[in-house]
Parts: structure tokens; C-alpha cells; sequence
């Protein structure tokens, strides 16, 4: 843990009383003057400390911005998910600075956010808005034991964890379009993209990609998206605090992916069945320029999702975009 993170970490822990700088000091290592300039780093982020001669000093408030230390630290320990995080002011897109650190070796469960991305990206080629300050923008390295044709796995073990982290910081219900989309209210408000590595039976590694829109505004969206598109905040009236949430959505991420290391994807599959609009419905699924309409019955072991045609064929879909019938 960096100095920062142990010093939010000992503020947190007293809560509403205060920590002196002696004890300060001696916990970080470091000279009572060397903590007064943390101290005083810290504030010009956002952070309202207060500081008496006699008592210490107290965290009073953390500002809505992400800070790999202050995430570091409310994160605590993790199995995996998290291990190490970067927080980027501006990238092209997280899940390419990921694609980086999975070149370079970097253990699996590092975590990177981003305030905003230039070219964040969504399935199938699309563009993902990704506005300053307003969402979680963010990509997790993983290096599973798994073969490729059991990657939908992961994107469903991702999407019971936002669901569920929404849900804790929220009490919104999330529900969940097969394989990657999370809606409220029928809107999408939060996707997915797994990207992977490796060869035909093995994976070298992935990268989940996590798109949240957390407090973004009606103005926020284009026009085109105003309809099928909302916000965490557009659903409350109310903004919420990006770090929480990422804090949450992390420790969420690291149980699912434990269960999947573990075997257990059965327990995720079924959670991600009671949360699914998808399933039980007449839908249509366009797979590039092919069109699959049938009825959506249930997950398979690898994730995809099991469609019955009118002629009562099952056809596997391991991919695509699915179109709710009306009405139904
Ligand atoms: C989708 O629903 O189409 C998936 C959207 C995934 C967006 C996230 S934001 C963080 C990461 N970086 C990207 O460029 N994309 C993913």
C-alpha cells in the first residue's frame, strides 16, 4: 500500500475522531512534517481534513473523483480484483492501457479507470461516451484457466457484479440483457466488453471492460442515445459517488471471479437468470448480417445463450445483439 492509501486508510478507520501526527508518523514511517505535506496533498485533491494542534487530524469528506490511493485503500484486501489500480485523468480507451500491462507481464486483477476516454469502445465497433467525471470508465487484466468458448462466462460474471454493486449503492434493480447490457427501467445504463488473447483452446489472457454511466446528464447524451440510454443519476434525481461505487463494483467483481476460478459458474449463472429480461421472452438476435428469431430458453454451460426457433431447432448463440420483440 502507498503512503497515501495507508494514510486515507488510518483517517477512515477513526472515523469521526481524529488521528494525531504522532501516530501518524510513526505508522507511515515518516516525520510529522513529511504527514502535514501528505495532509495538505491531499486537501488540494479535494479531500477536507481537519487539522488541530492538540487532536490530529480527521477525514471530514473525499470528493467525487477516483484516486488510486483512496480506492486502494477503501478496497482493503481482495483476492484478486484490484491488487494494483491506476487511475488515468485521459486515455484513448482503458482496456487498451490493460492490453499494455498484459503484454508487459503485469499479474491478472490490475485494474485500470479513466476520468474520461477519447476513443472509449463498445461491441461490435461501436463508440462508447465516455464524458469527464460523469461514469465509471474502467478495464480489469485477467488471465483465466479457461478455454474461449467459455469467455461469455466472464461477461456474465461481470454483469452480476455491476448488478449487484448498483443494487448495494443504490437500491435501483438493474436487470440484465443477455450477454452484456444492463438496463434500468428498459435503458441501458452500464456494458460490457471482453476482449480476449490467446489461441484456439487457450486464453492468454482478457480484458474486461466496464462501462458504467453513473451521473451522467440528459445533456450528457446525444440525441440518438436519449431514448434507449440513461444514467444512475437520471434514475435517482440525485448524483452518486463514483468512488463507492467503483470501491463496491470491485469487491463484487473479485467474489464472482472467485466463484468462476472456483468452478462454480452455476451460482452466477443462476443469479444472472432472476435478474435477465432476456430469458423467457420471443426475441430476435441479429449475429452480423444473419437474424435468429426464436424464443430465448436458457444460458449453456459456456455462457451462450439457447434460443428455440419456431421449427422447435435449439440454435447456440455465442454472440450478438439481441432485439426484445415488442410486447412480449
Ligand atoms: C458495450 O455495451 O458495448 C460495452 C461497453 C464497454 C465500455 C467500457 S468503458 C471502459 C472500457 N474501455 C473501453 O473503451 N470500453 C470499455
Amino acid at each position: 500500500m502507498t503512503r497515501d492509501a495507508l494514510l486515507l486508510s488510518l483517517l477512515r478507520a477513526a472515523g469521526d475522531d481524529s488521528v494525531s501526527g504522532e501516530v501518524l508518523a510513526a505508522r507511515l514511517g515518516i516525520s510529522r512534517a513529511a504527514v502535514w505535506a501528505h495532509i495538505r496533498e491531499l486537501r488540494s485533491l479535494g479531500y477536507d481534513i481537519a487539522a488541530s494542534p492538540h487532536l490530529g487530524y480527521c477525514l471530514l469528506s473525499a470528493p467525487d473523483l477516483l484516486h488510486a490511493d483512496d480506492l486502494l485503500s477503501r478496497l482493503g484486501e481482495s483476492q484478486v480484483i484490484g491488487r494494483e489500480i491506476q487511475v488515468f485523468r485521459e486515455t484513448t480507451s482503458t482496456s487498451d492501457v490493460v492490453e499494455k500491462l498484459a503484454r508487459d507481464g503485469v499479474a491478472e486483477g490490475a485494474v485500470v479507470f479513466a476520468e474520461s476516454q477519447t476513443r472509449g469502445r463498445g461491441r461490435l465497433g461501436r463508440r462508447w461516451l465516455s464524458p469527464p467525471g460523469a461514469g465509471l470508465w474502467f478495464s480489469v487484466l485477467l488471465r483465466p484457466t479457461c478455454r474461449p468458448a467459455e469467455m461469455t462466462r466472464l461477461t456474465i460474471a461481470a454483469a452480476v457484479a455491476v448488478a449487484r454493486a448498483v443494487r448495494q449503492q443504490t437500491g435501483l434493480e438493474p436487470e440484465v440483457k443477455w450477454p452484456n447490457d444492463l438496463l434500468l427501467r428498459g435503458r441501458k445504463f452500464a456494458g460490457i466488453l471482453t476482449e480476449l488473447s490467446g489461441e484456439q483452446d487457450r486464453v492468454r489472457h482478457a480484458v474486461l471492460g466496464i462501462g458504467v454511466d453513473v451521473n451522467l446528464t440528459a445533456t450528457n447524451l446525444p440525441a440518438d442515445l436519449r431514448r434507449q440510454t440513461t444514467s444512475l443519476r437520471l434514475e435517482l434525481g440525485r448524483p452518486v459517488l463514483r468512488a463507492e461505487l467503483a470501491v463496491a463494483l470491485l469487491r463484487e467483481l473479485d467474489v464472482v471471479y472467485g466463484r468462476l476460478s472456483a468452478g462454480q459458474f452455476e451460482q452466477v449463472a443462476d443469479e444472472w437468470e432472476s435478474a435477465c429480461t432476456t430469458l423467457g421472452r420471443e426475441i430476435e438476435v441479429a449475429v452480423g448480417d444473419r437474424r435468429l428469431k426464436g424464443r430465448a430458453e436458457a444460458l449453456d454451460q459456456d455462457g451462450s445463450l439457447l434460443l428455440r426457433t419456431r421449427y422447435g431447432r435449439i440454435e447456440r448463440v455465442t454472440g450478438g445483439d439481441v432485439l426484445l420483440a415488442a410486447g412480449t
